[in-house]
């Protein structure tokens, strides 16, 4: 929450300069954008476009020092807005070219811009920055954001890391391009969303810039550096693949599976959302998990076999199709899951049918009290029931409402969203929508039910 002793400046301010009916239709964007998990996480008032994050890294000395310029365009005329950051000493602020004065509140940075801005009207943000980042800790315990390892940094947000290492309005539904300049010591490499453009050295350091031309969310943006071995190549298709390992402790020889999980995919959901791939194995096992941040997943440990191909489904559920709200999340880890055993059963392993049943039967009943659409908690994002019940979910349905159907469905759902945001009640209401079946009592026990459902045809 703000405290009203931080808020009474800029509001006495504008009101000040302003002739009354002006000041009388200028709103304060709100420190919010409703997400129940997170009420913090993003701002309202305004719409990012795009952001140019110029990073300094210095592993020896961990010091990071930022200069980002955001491109947005205000969906109310604003006395103030706020982005969400954290940590840091801000040297330089400034709204369209014209310092501006700001306030800290654990991660509300809120900003009083010299003039007003416009109801649809675009402005420019530029903030420096410099500092030693904090790793953020999550609900579930464990860390985001940028996390320092033996040789630069592993670079992850979900949920909420981003704020972490770059100012930003932190949620998914403000998705935006990005063009990234990070700068690490000559030798090393740093590696971020979309494609390279190119890389240049001056001196001791090497600065790498990389776009990221089609919209993303914040939390799926990285600088993950380090000393890494590089792979860059092409497919067939002209796409380019950036492969980074950090040798000798990694061997990324599971990444073999990229190009197979796009190319199934591609015919199973519709064409690859963006222009690149690739996958970065760190490390960093002290993280524990993996992220699919957009284009190039993040893996902490050497990455295993599905664990790739999961991530790569990420790239269209998760990436292109993003939840509106943190608590929908198994429309992205139900999926991901659901499409590891899809590939494993289109490349001569257990079908999906076989997989469901074996966790459908296990004896692990965490999932069936807990259901994924209704997690009860941020602390419970990334536990089983969002990935193992919602993987479960999609063959229950596959089975209930027939294959042709099915995967009409998600067709259907990736190019209806794709760039865009989801709910649980949209999939559904598509789902009833493609198949032409009433399915609210599926749904019900499936979704929200805090039994087992009986298995399709039962
Ligand atoms: N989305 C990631 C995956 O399933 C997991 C991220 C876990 N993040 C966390 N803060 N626990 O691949
Ligand atoms: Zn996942």
């Amino acid at each position: 929450m703000l405290r009203p002793s931080l808020i009474a400046v800029p509001l006495v301010l504008s009101a000040l300069v302003l002739p009354p009916t002006a000041a009388a239709q200028l709103s304060v964007g709100s420190d919010g954008l409703g997400d129940e998990y997170f009420p913090l996480a993003g701002n309202g008032g305004y719409d990012v476009g795009h952001y140019t994050l110029r990073l300094d890294y210095e592993p020896a000395t961990d010091v990071l020092d930022g200069h980002v310029t955001i491109r947005a365009t205000a969906t109310e005329s604003l006395s103030r807005f706020n982005l969400d950051f954290r940590g840091f000493d801000i040297q330089a602020l400034s709204v369209d070219d014209l310092p501006a004065s700001f306030l800290r509140d654990g991660q509300e940075l809120m900003v009083t811009p010299q003039e007003p801005l416009t109801a649809g009207g675009e402005f420019t943000v530029d903030v420096r920055y410099s500092g030693v980042p904090d790793v953020v800790v999550d609900p579930d315990d464990s860390i985001e954001g940028w996390i320092p390892t033996d040789d630069g940094a592993f670079v992850v947000n979900e949920p909420q890391g981003s704020p972490g290492w770059y100012p930003a309005n932190d949620n998914p539904r403000d998705k935006a391009t990005f063009d990234f300049r990070v700068t690490v010591p000559r030798g090393k490499v740093a590696l971020a969303n979309g494609v390279l453009r190119r890389s240049a050295s001056v001196g001791t350091r090497t600065t790498w810039y990389w776009r990221q031309d089609e919209p993303m969310a914040t939390y799926l943006a990285t600088a993950t550096n380090g000393d890494f071995e590089t792979n860059f190549f092409a497919l067939d298709s002209g796409l380019p693949v950036y492969i980074a390992v950090d040798r000798p402790e990694r061997t990324g020889a599971n990444f073999s599976r990229i190009p197979q999980a796009i190319a199934l995919f591609s015919e199973t959901y519709g064409p690859y959302p963006f222009s690149a791939a690739g996958g970065i194995a760190d490390n960093a096992g002290f993280v524990g998990y993996a992220l699919e941040t957009q284009t190039k997943a993040n893996y902490a440990n050497e990455p295993g076999a599905s664990t790739v191909v999961h991530e790569v489904a990420h790239e269209w559920f998760g990436n292109a199709v993003t939840p509106v709200q943190w608590r929908d999340i198994w429309l992205n880890e139900g999926f991901a899951r659901w499409s590891e055993w899809y590939f494993t059963e289109r490349t001569g392993g257990a079908t999906a049918a076989v997989t469901f049943r074996a966790n459908y039967n296990s004896r692990t009943t965490a999932y069936w009290t807990r259901p994924p659409a209704d997690l009860g908690g941020a602390e419970f994002l990334f536990a089983d029931p969002a990935y193992r019940r919602g993987a479960m979910t999609l063959q229950a349905l596959r089975e209930t409402i027939g294959e042709a159907d099915f995967f009409a469905l998600l067709r259907t759902w990736y190019a209806e969203n794709k760039y865009g945001n989801v709910t649980t009640a949209g999939f559904i209401e598509t789902a009833e929508r493609v198949s032409g079946e009433e399915l609210s009592a599926f749904f019900q026990a499936w979704l929200y039910g805090t039994t087992r459902p009986p298995l399709p045809g039962a």
